[in-house]
């Protein structure tokens, strides 16, 4: 992909999927199959957890007054664009384990249900968009069952990136990554 081998260089050989996974804005009026949608959530299943406790919650919406009632959830910056996607999900850590304890490591193990599902997403050759400009609180309200043993984390868009609004928006150029040696140290 022609703007990714422009703006991301790799230090180290990596899978391109890592370079090509972009939190893109311009999303095509195109939606989802049922089946696209199970796939995304089925790479999320998979995700490693603490004691396989499996703490994420997703709820989504393509499309409809639920999806109406989703958008309003965003922020103002956000709905702009993330309105347009033919998928937006919501996500949640379930942060009390089955005894009652706090369940510390949930929203790690949420964040790689997340990555999991974003990548499955590349591969199919959708785009993810992570956004924490939520209203926590009510999106909190969209659980029905058992509330209070969860956390919203944020809301994802999803879908088919739009080639011809990429055109010189300062927007929607990938952006770059601080180095390796600047977050991992050999002992
Ligand atoms: C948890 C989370 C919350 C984010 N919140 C927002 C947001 O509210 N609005 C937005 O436009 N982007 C948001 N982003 C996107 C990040 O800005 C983006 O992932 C980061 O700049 C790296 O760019 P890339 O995803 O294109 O590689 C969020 C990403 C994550 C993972």
């Amino acid at each position: 992909m022609d703007i990714i081998n422009k703006y991301r260089i790799a230090d180290y050989e990596i899978d391109k999927m890592f370079l090509e996974r972009w939190s893109i804005k311009s999303f095509l009026d195109k939606s989802l199959s049922k089946e696209k949608i199970s796939k995304l959530f089925e790479a999320a299943r998979w995700a490693p957890s603490s004691s396989n406790r499996q703490p994420w919650r997703f709820i989504y919406s393509s499309a409809g007054v639920n999806r109406e009632k989703m958008n309003s959830i965003l922020n103002d910056g956000n709905r702009v664009w993330a309105s347009k996607a033919p998928l937006l999900i919501f996500v949640y850590a379930m942060v009390e384990t089955k005894q009652g304890k706090n369940n510390y490591t949930a929203h790690f193990d949420t964040g790689a249900a997340w990555m999991s599902l974003a990548i499955q997403a590349r591969i199919m050759g959708l785009y993810t968009h992570a956004m924490g400009g939520i209203d926590r609180e009510k999106a909190l309200n969209l659980i029905k069952n058992n509330k209070h043993k969860f956390e919203s984390i944020c809301a994802i868009a999803v879908g088919y990136i739009d080639d011809s609004s990429l055109k010189d928006n300062p927007e929607e150029i990938p952006n770059q990554r601080i180095s390796v040696n600047n977050f991992s140290e050999q002992l």
